[in-house]
């Protein structure tokens, strides 16, 4: 369950009266979602079918059992949401086999000698992963780590261990995948990338990690009814955005929340960043960060404000010395943080989870989800595409012609 608090340390910046202004555009957005163009977004189906759900599971039984590696290729949305939900939600030591590798998300050739080096060796099964399934990055990674599985393995056998999540109908890898025969996946159609982490994208390398995608699924079922909240939530990010905040840091007491926070950037950063508008997503992983980039949310130029996930429930750790639990001052920090940036120039919005599961990440993914989307129709740009990402494609292509 996901708590909210948009007024503790925002109250002095944003005022009831700034809201009010919103509430004829927040009326019409929300009944676009409610039954207008966007009721897809709040519907299952449209992330993944039941018969694709099924599919998902039956098959994570075979790659779990059938592999040392499970190779995961793919770049942005195509590899942002599984990375996040898995590092949030996965132990920190001695996890589980398979190990779960990310390979397509740049071109770096020590990266890639040692990675291909090292599955030399391993029983290996790949998900390469692209909607469009024309992606430099993924295309070159998938073309090097083929070169190994075919050393490694038949072209029957390959049939076993290659599968491949693309468009239901067009691009390369769905061309491939049928002339091949290949287990395929369905990007749908309606989501983008960065929207996809719980479609069979995100879906099945969460489900081989060891990860319940029921509970996941249900979790942000329950944000369905959240678009209220999101819808707020979004407006208070516009209000701080007109008075000169256009820096948002999504700011974690979690280590392993960094790629949540990393997921974050990208989904508000591609769905709202473009016609020269937008806010700049950053992160801080706290308290680390509060001696580095701290500095600068406390005292530096006013361009800032924070949106804080906390976590009521933590493992116990007991601090003998204060009679109390870690986490418990993990959450004073948090909380004295956000009285301190607020005295400062950065407000804070507090987003908190009863606990770190499937069911609170699912719903904090969907509920940032809408958030984006609708911060994106709040500054009148389109939130499903990104056309800016095309253009250093465009002139690595022409240079490599
Ligand atoms: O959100 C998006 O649409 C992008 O980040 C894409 O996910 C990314 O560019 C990868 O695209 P593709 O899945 O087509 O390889």
């Amino acid at each position: 369950m996901i708590n909210f608090d948009f007024h503790k340390y925002v109250k002095s910046y944003v005022r009831k009266e700034d809201k009010v202004e919103y509430l004829e555009r927040a009326r019409e957005i929300k009944s676009r979602f409610v039954d207008g163009d966007l009721k897809y977004w709040n519907k299952l189906d449209t992330f993944v079918s039941s018969a694709e759900l099924k599919k998902i599971i039956n098959i994570t039984d075979y790659v779990r059992s059938n592999c040392d590696v499970f190779l995961v290729i793919g770049i942005g949305g195509s590899y942002m949401g599984s990375k996040a939900v898995i590092e949030a939600l996965s132990p920190m030591y001695n996890r589980k086999s398979p190990e779960i590798i990310f390979l397509g998300t740049d071109l770096c050739s020590e990266n890639y000698y040692e990675t291909l080096e090292y599955i030399k060796d391993k029983e290996v099964i790949v998900n390469v992963i692209s909607k469009s399934g024309t992606t430099l990055e993924p295309s070159i990674a998938f073309s090097l780590v083929m070169d190994v599985m075919k050393e490694k393995y038949s072209e029957e056998k390959l049939k076993d261990r290659i599968i491949i999540t693309t468009d239901p109908e067009k691009g390369d890898l769905r061309e491939l995948a049928n002339r091949k025969g290949y287990v395929t996946f369905t990007v749908p159609p309606l989501v983008g990338g960065r929207f996809s982490c719980l479609t069979p994208v995100g879906l099945l390398p969460i489900a081989v990690s060891g990860i319940n995608i029921v509970n996941l699924i249900s979790g942000a079922k329950l944000s369905y009814e959240r678009i209220d909240r999101a819808i707020e939530y979004a407006v208070i990010r516009d209000i701080m955005y007109k008075k000169g905040k256009i820096i948002e840091s999504f700011t974690v007491y979690n280590p392993k929340l960094y790629y949540f926070t990393e997921w974050l950037k990208q989904l508000f950063a591609e769905t709202q960043g473009k016609a020269k508008k937008g806010i700049l997503p950053i992160s801080c992983v706290n308290t680390r960060d509060l001696h580095s980039l701290g500095q600068f949310l406390q005292e530096g130029h006013d361009i800032i404000f924070e949106t804080v996930i906390g976590i009521d429930k933590d493992k116990k750790v007991v601090l003998d010395k204060y009679d109390m639990e870690l986490n418990s001052l993990n959450n004073i920090a948090l909380d004295k943080v956000g009285l301190a940036h607020s005295n400062g120039y950065t407000p804070s919005n507090i987003i908190t989870i009863d606990e770190k599961n499937e069911s609170t990440i699912g719903e904090l993914i969907h509920f940032f989800i809408l958030s984006a989307i609708v911060g994106a129709l709040l500054i009148d740009v389109n939130p499903f595409d990104q056309p800016g990402v095309q253009e250093y494609k465009k002139l690595i292509s022409e240079e490599l012609e």
